[in-house]
Parts: C-alpha cells; structure tokens; sequence
C-alpha cells in the first residue's frame, strides 16, 4: 500500500540547527537548504507475503546540502535499502522522500540530481579510465569539448591523470575506486550516494581514501550521503552521523554528539566501546540523581531527563574515562582480573562485584601513571561528567 503524505511547503527539518559554515569552492548549493528529507519513511519488502520485512520503520531524516552526511549500522539494519530509496532504485511502502525540496517519491533514477557509487564499482574494463569517466557527460549530451574538460577536472581530482590511458583491470582496487569516484561526480550531480565505497579495500588504503574522500567533498561542495558499518570510518570524515539499528533511526549528531552523548544502551555500545552497568534511581534533585549499583555503591550522575526513585536505568562510561587508584578510601572498587599491553594503551579487565568492567589507561604504567596487575584490588575513580544515564 502506498501513502505518500504530499506536503505542499516543505516544513523546515527539526533538527535543523545553524548551518554549517559554507565550505571553501561549495558553489553549487546554498548552505542553509535540506539536501534530502524523508519523512515518516517505511518500507516493506514483499509485502503481503509470509517473507514480508519491515527494512525501515517510520524513519525521519533530513540531510543539509553540503554535508558530509553518514549512515551508520551494523549489517543489515537498513542503510542501504534508504540509500537506494533516495536514489530511486527502490520503492517506499509510506511517507515521502524530497531531494532539495522536491517530491522524488516516484522519480526514476535518472530523473533524480543523485548519482550513486555502490560497493562494487562497476567499471568498464575494456575501456580506458578516461573514456569511463566520459562516457556518462556523453550519455547526458554534453558537448565534446565541455566532456573533454571535465573528463580533465576530474582526473586531477583524483590524482589519475596518469593513469588516464590505462584499463581498469591493470589498477589496484584504490585506483579503480578513485575511477568510480571521478566518473560518478563528473555530471556534477547535487547529491551523491556512496554505498560502502571502501569496505573492498585493505586498511591502509581505506584510511587514506578516508582523507580524500573528506577533502573531494570539500572541493566540490556535493552534498554526500555514505554508507557504512565501520564506526571508526563514521566518526573520521562525517559532518554529521546517522545511528541505524534494525531499521529505527537511534540517532543523529555529529560526530562528537554521538560519541560524548550517546542515548541508547544501543549508541553507547555500537559506538566506540562502553561499560554499561544496570543501576536504580535512588535519589534524584534537579540535574543531578544518585544511583544505587547492586554490589557496588552509589554514583552521582548528571541527568538529562525525569527519573523517578526506584527507576532501573544503564548507566554508560568509556573505558578511557574510568580511572583506577590504589585502594585508600571508601567508594566503589574492583579487582583487576586482567590486564593488556596494547601499545599506546593499557586495557584492564575488572570485576567489581557481579559486574565485568574495561578500564583503558593511555599510559598505564608509564610516566608516574599507576600500573596494576590481575589480582589487585584497586580503587575505581569517574572522570566528571563521564557517567551518561540511559533510559532505553
Ligand atoms: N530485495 C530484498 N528483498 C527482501 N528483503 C531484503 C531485500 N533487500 C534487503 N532486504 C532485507 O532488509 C534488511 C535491510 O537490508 P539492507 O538495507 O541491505 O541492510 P544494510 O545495508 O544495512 O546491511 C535486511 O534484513 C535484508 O535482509
Ligand atoms: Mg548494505
């Protein structure tokens, strides 16, 4: 069934804070317009049939023109099914779906501003990378001369230019990748969707392209909407981020949102690392609340919303925010069950009571930072405001 809900005047995005400030050559794109919207976004696949799946469930999203703008879950929440419903290679069940302002809902691909990179970039080998990077300017009609310019543009772009006159099937998979990259932005679409672009590539390479990818989205002032499961990868070159879990958008912020504020047990744990521990409400006074761990003691912590006393809550910590010392005063303590050499880190294992803990010291060890061993009985210290309550 379809229920498209038609809007006659966009209502402005309800998470549309100030602009990002207009980046260096984004000439394209006033920085203040929505790049794509969907509202109250469903989709079912076969629908009707006892194999009906609900891929997105009543999804609210809007993406600002010149974002770096990610989706971000684990595999097979859902991201690619949105990524290909607003680039018109699936249908929605319900709700709308606006590309800069307009309804796209039941525009083919091709009608669209939107130009995709998918996981698997479909080159052409037997042509060279020049004539892949032509071929979709000649396809749209461009004039000889004005294929001929941009084909140029982008090679430099991508740092190809010697590699103009070679095959794909003689590059790397980096290389390749740059090609796919270069021939999806030569039209210069408004929008462009990349569905896990790098997830082919080796670490190295992946990190690097990270970079390049940021710094083309810069240059060029297309607004990109990406697609991944590498949280890392998220964090590194997003504007802002897109938390999707089983098809429910969890959350959007940027990238230190996201991280620093998370506000699902779900966000704390996909991104990053976390200690989450069950806890109750056991005295609450304005932005503050105290909090009873079975086993453990009580711990202050800022609170965002209205609890109630006798309320179950998580409460979330970064290991590298939980801080050890030697047992010499009252408060919650623990015993080291194991403790990682990690380089630039130490990782230890706790167990305080029947809870298991993560503790990660940048310089365990080192530089007058206290070290500890398994079986040491050590003192347990909360960076302020490191302690995040969780309702849900
Ligand atoms: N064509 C399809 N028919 C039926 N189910 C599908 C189809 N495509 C995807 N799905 C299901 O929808 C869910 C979301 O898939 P997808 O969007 O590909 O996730 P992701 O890209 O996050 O890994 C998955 O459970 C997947 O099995
Ligand atoms: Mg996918």
């Amino acid at each position: 069934m379809q229920r498209a809900i038609i809007e006659p005047n966009p209502t402005p995005p309800a998470d549309s804070k100030a602009a990002s400030p207009s980046k260096p050559g984004s000439l394209l794109q006033h920085p203040n317009s929505v790049a794509a919207e969907v509202r109250n976004l469903r989709k079912i696949y076969n629908v009707g049939s006892p194999q009906a799946h609900e891929a997105l469930k009543d999804v609210n999203l809007s993406i600002r023109a010149n974002e770096f703008f990610t989706l971000l879950g684990p595999s097979g929440c859902g991201k690619t099914t949105l990524l290909r419903i607003l680039g018109g290679f699936e249908m929605l069940t319900s709700g709308t779906c606006r590309i800069f302002g307009e309804d796209v809902s039941r525009l083919p691909p091709e009608a669209r501003p939107v130009n995709t990179v998918f996981q698997q970039y479909a080159l052409f080998p037997h042509m060279t990378v020049r004539r892949n990077i032509a071929f979709g300017l000649e396809m749209l009609g461009k004039p000889k001369a004005e294929v001929e310019r941009t084909v140029e543009r982008m090679l430099d772009l991508v740092h190809m230019r010697e590699y103009a006159d070679r095959r794909p099937d003689t590059m790397s998979g980096g290389q390749r990748q740059r090609v796919a990259l270069a021939r999806a932005l030569a039209p210069q679409p408004k929008l462009l969707l990349l569905d896990e672009p790098l997830s082919a590539l080796d670490l190295k390479l992946r990190q690097k392209m990270r970079l390049e990818l940021k710094s083309l989205q810069r240059e060029t002032g297309i607004t990109f909407i990406f697609v991944t499961h590498d949280q890392e990868e998220a964090l590194a070159m997003s504007d802002r981020v897109a938390v999707i879990s089983n098809g429910h958008l969890q959350q959007v912020g940027t990238p230190e949102d996201i991280y620093e504020q998370p506000q699902s047990r779900f966000v704390a744990d996909f991104i990053g690392e976390s200690n989450l521990i069950e806890a109750k409400v056991a005295d609450s006074a304005g932005s503050e609340a105290a909090f009873d761990i079975e086993g453990f003691g009580q711990v202050q912590a800022p609170i965002g919303q209205r609890v109630e006393v006798g309320q179950q809550v998580w409460l979330s910590i970064r290991p590298e925010r939980l801080v050890l010392g030697a047992v010499h005063r009252e408060g919650p303590q623990a015993t080291v069950t194991d403790r990682t050499y990690l380089g630039n880190a130490v990782e230890y294992h706790l167990r305080a009571g029947k809870h298991a803990l993560t503790a990660r010291s940048p310089r365990g060890g080192l530089r007058g930072r206290q070290d500890f061993a398994p079986g040491d009985a050590v003192s347990l210290g909360f960076e302020p405001g490191s302690i995040k309550v969780l309702l849900s």
